[in-house]
């Protein structure tokens, strides 16, 4: 649903995006891509990651667009992440994958997804509709996807141990096989899947997980994550001018994309929320 379609369907308050604030995370239905298309990318994927694996060789690392690896942490962990993972850049030009036109596919309607959340993040915010845009925050799309094959021994590692998505947002579609857990407060709490939905993911806030997978049938998902193209030393980041002021000033500090780069990943994914390393120390900002 767009902007426009809330304001047709009478709508007369911009909506809170579900829990935004205290989650960083919701999800949603009615978003204009149709069931055949979302079973048809998922059935694509799954033949994906069906084939022997002497043809998803000439994936391994391709080169620096596309990447077919099996886990993260094989030399650093005491049990690897039970799962595959195809990791594909989407821009600034598309990859060259004939096999997956579905892929290609996909980018356009989770790009339009996208474009529209972003919208009314803005205006949810006050600010222009196209601010987040205009920052080029639809520019870099890295799809990673994820096959959670059966794991015998599902109590003993994870599929994918906690972490946070680092990005502006991240569209994620799933099978029906379970697995993904969020974490709020103190507590992980089970994503159920729901058929079709798209579950979004805002920033860096939502700490996730996703247990081994003791189902016979393979857990999969694949989700675009949208980040600023704009990314050299001299592109500047941080709270909108428009939304502080002297009563209401700015709570983090200006970053760049290398800046948070260097906080990259440095164990089997450090779940330290990049967003965290940024809030102004209060007693720097009263000295
Ligand atoms: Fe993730």
């Amino acid at each position: 649903m767009g902007v426009k379609d809330l304001i047709d369907s009478g709508v007369t308050m911009i909506p809170k995006i579900a829990s935004n604030h205290d989650w960083g995370f919701y999800l949603i239905i009615n978003h204009g891509i149709s069931n055949e298309t979302i079973d048809r990318t998922i059935n694509a994927f799954e033949s994906f990651y069906d084939v022997p694996m002497e043809a998803k060789k000439q994936y391994h690392h391709m080169d620096h667009k596309v990447a077919f690896c099996s886990t993260f942490n094989i030399f650093y962990s005491e049990a690897i992440n039970w799962k595959d993972s195809l990791r594909v850049y989407m821009a600034p030009n598309l990859p060259e994958m004939d096999q997956m036109r579905e892929l290609l596919e996909w980018d356009i309607h989770a790009k339009r997804v996208a474009e529209e959340l972003m919208e009314m993040m803005c205006e949810g915010l006050g600010v222009k509709k196209e601010k987040l845009k205009e920052m080029s925050c639809l520019e870099h799309r890295k799809l990673v996807s994820h096959y959670y094959p059966y794991c015998p021994q599902p109590d003993l590692t994870l599929g994918l141990p906690p972490h946070t998505d680092r990005g502006v947002l991240n569209v994620l579609l799933q099978n029906k096989v379970n697995g993904l857990h969020v974490k709020h407060g103190k507590e992980w709490i089970e994503v159920k899947p729901v058929r079709c939905a798209l579950i979004i993911n805002v920033g860096d806030l939502l700490q996730h997980r996703v247990v081994a997978n003791p189902s016979k049938n393979p857990r999969i998902s694949l989700a675009p994550i949208y980040k600023p193209g704009k990314r050299g030393e001299n592109d500047v980041y941080g709270v909108f001018p428009e939304i502080i002021s002297p009563e209401r000033p700015s709570l983090y500090k200006e970053f760049t994309i290398p800046e948070i780069q260097k906080q990259g990943i440095t164990d089997d994914f450090s779940c330290r929320a990049i967003i965290d390393l940024f809030k102004l120390d209060k007693s720097e900002e009263e000295a």
